[in-house]
């Protein structure tokens, strides 16, 4: 079966939260939306509120799936879901990342994205203006 990897557009007042990868050395000081891989079993949906609680330290809701699957190295798909704070005022923490932090609309063609991130960007730039 694919893997899937799942990647999660995380909004809170017309921004979308990015974070900043510290390894592997290739990607370093290149920012995802923060995500990973999904576990045998598990939903998409788990797999975006598991991987935001390791590795920002927040709750989610998983919202609406948006944008194209984007190929990635060893035949893993990427996939882009939308979320939100379960508490509102909680801050999201780089874990296991180097920084984290939160862009508007205005900004997200300016961010240094992982290439796969990329592909999201248009669709992602419509919804967080409308957010
Ligand atoms: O984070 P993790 O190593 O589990 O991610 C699996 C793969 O998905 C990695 O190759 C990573 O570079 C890629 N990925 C990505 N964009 C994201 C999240 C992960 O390209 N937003």
């Amino acid at each position: 079966m694919t893997q899937v990897v799942v990647a999660t557009a995380i909004m809170r007042n017309g921004q979308v939260l990015a974070q900043q990868r510290a390894f592997p050395s290739a990607d370093a000081g290149r920012w995802e939306f923060p995500g990973g891989r999904v576990e045998p079993g598990e939903s998409e949906e788990a797999a975006v509120v598991r991987e935001c609680r390791e590795e920002l330290g927040v709750d989610v809701k998983t919202g609406q799936r948006i944008g194209p699957e984007v190929p990635l190295r060893n035949g893993m798909v990427l996939r882009l879901y939308t979320a939100t704070l379960v508490d509102e005022n909680a801050e999201p923490v780089a874990v296991e990342h180097s920084a984290v932090k939160w862009v508007g609309a205005g900004e997200i063609d300016d961010v240094p994205w992982l290439d796969a991130d990329l592909a999201f960007l248009p669709d992602l730039t419509e919804i967080v203006r409308k957010d």
